[in-house]
């Protein structure tokens, strides 16, 4: 007791604190989103997400390559196609937007790793992750025909080169059924990712503008996780390991620490913490006003993703963090 310990002896000399600092965010633990669209030479900035754009798949190479020579070791791929229908056609065709840009990153940027996301939100007309009833109004998508959409969009990725699968449709079973689709088509050394707590959370807005992905009807309720519930993370994460999943992510991340905290030590899989677009628009606007200072708060965030137990981080920060560490 004190006065015998004085806990601020070791944080007096700067060399010290950097020897006894517990967590370090390091440019290995960052993945990039990018958001592919039809066209050439397009750039289009997001109004609700500065500084991040949706590329045409010229653009998206530019960008990847950008990325590798910054150290970062992954990006992670969404597509935004020309056409959406009830099928979701365009996420698991094999000339789809994604697919392009993957063929296309993995041909000039061979060393990246390409990480997909698997989901049909991007692709439907209605905007949700799967099928829905004829005249259904409020978004219950249909789960076990989706598996077999999710199954064919899987496949079809890992063709035109995805090197890791991230499926984040919340469905009951989507771990299994990917990994049997990417097994019989010869598949199994692919890894998942899978989001495997991926909560109903209005800090996506920015996403869906970026992404053009928000349900024209009902909300995503029935398929993602209550706010309010914990134990429910851990049952989906035990799920998700017995069918296959390779890591698992939580997502959102700033509101959920407890959660990446919980799953952390709840299970021995690498897991990837998802630092949303709402997270990251939170952080701009005040950084735009001069009311924060960007880089401190983004680096103290991504430390903080750390101390909760994050082996990954998922985050549009990515570049400016691995600038910064340089
Ligand atoms: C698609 C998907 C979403 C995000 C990643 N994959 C949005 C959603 O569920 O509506 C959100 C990412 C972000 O907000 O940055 N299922
Ligand atoms: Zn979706």
């Amino acid at each position: 007791m004190f006065p015998v310990h004085r806990p601020r002896r070791l944080r007096n000399h700067p060399q010290l604190r950097r020897m006894v600092r517990e967590n370090i965010v390091s440019v290995n633990d960052l993945i990039y989103p990018l958001f592919a669209v039809p066209g050439e030479s397009v750039a289009n900035e997001v109004k609700s997400m500065p500084g991040v754009y949706q590329l045409s798949v010229d653009k998206i190479v530019a960008e990847a390559k950008e990325v590798y020579d910054l150290g970062i070791p992954a990006i992670i791929l969404f597509g935004i196609p020309d056409n959406k229908d009830t099928e979701a056609t365009g996420a698991w065709h094999d000339c789809g937007i994604v697919q392009k840009a993957t063929t296309a990153v993995k041909e000039a940027v061979p060393d990246l790793l390409v990480i997909v996301d698997t989901c049909l939100c991007e692709y439907t007309a209605h905007g949700h992750c799967g099928y829905l009833q004829v005249g259904d109004l409020t978004g219950r998508v249909l789960n076990d025909p989706t598996l077999e959409l999710l199954k064919k969009t899987a496949v079809s990725q890992v063709k035109a080169g995805a090197d890791v699968i991230a499926p984040s449709g919340m469905m009951d079973g989507f771990v299994r059924a990917i990994r049997l689709g990417l097994d019989q088509a010869g598949f199994e050394s692919i890894p998942i990712l899978s989001y495997a707590a991926k909560y109903a959370s209005s800090y996506y807005g920015p996403f869906r503008d970026a992404a053009d992905s928000a349900p024209q009807f009902g909300d995503r309720r029935t398929y993602q996780m209550d706010s309010a519930n914990s134990r429910e993370a851990l049952k989906e994460i035990q799920l998700d390991i017995r069918e296959g999943a390779d890591m698992l992510m939580v997502k959102p991340a700033l509101a959920y620490m407890d959660i990446i905290w919980q799953v952390k030590e709840a299970t021995n899989l690498p897991v990837a913490a998802y630092n949303v677009s709402g997270e990251y628009s939170m952080i701009k606007a005040a950084a735009l006003n001069g009311w924060i200072d960007e880089q401190k708060v983004v680096m103290e965030t991504m430390t903080s993703f750390k101390r909760a137990g994050t082996d990954l981080i998922l985050t549009y920060h990515a570049k400016d963090v691995a600038r910064w560490l340089q």
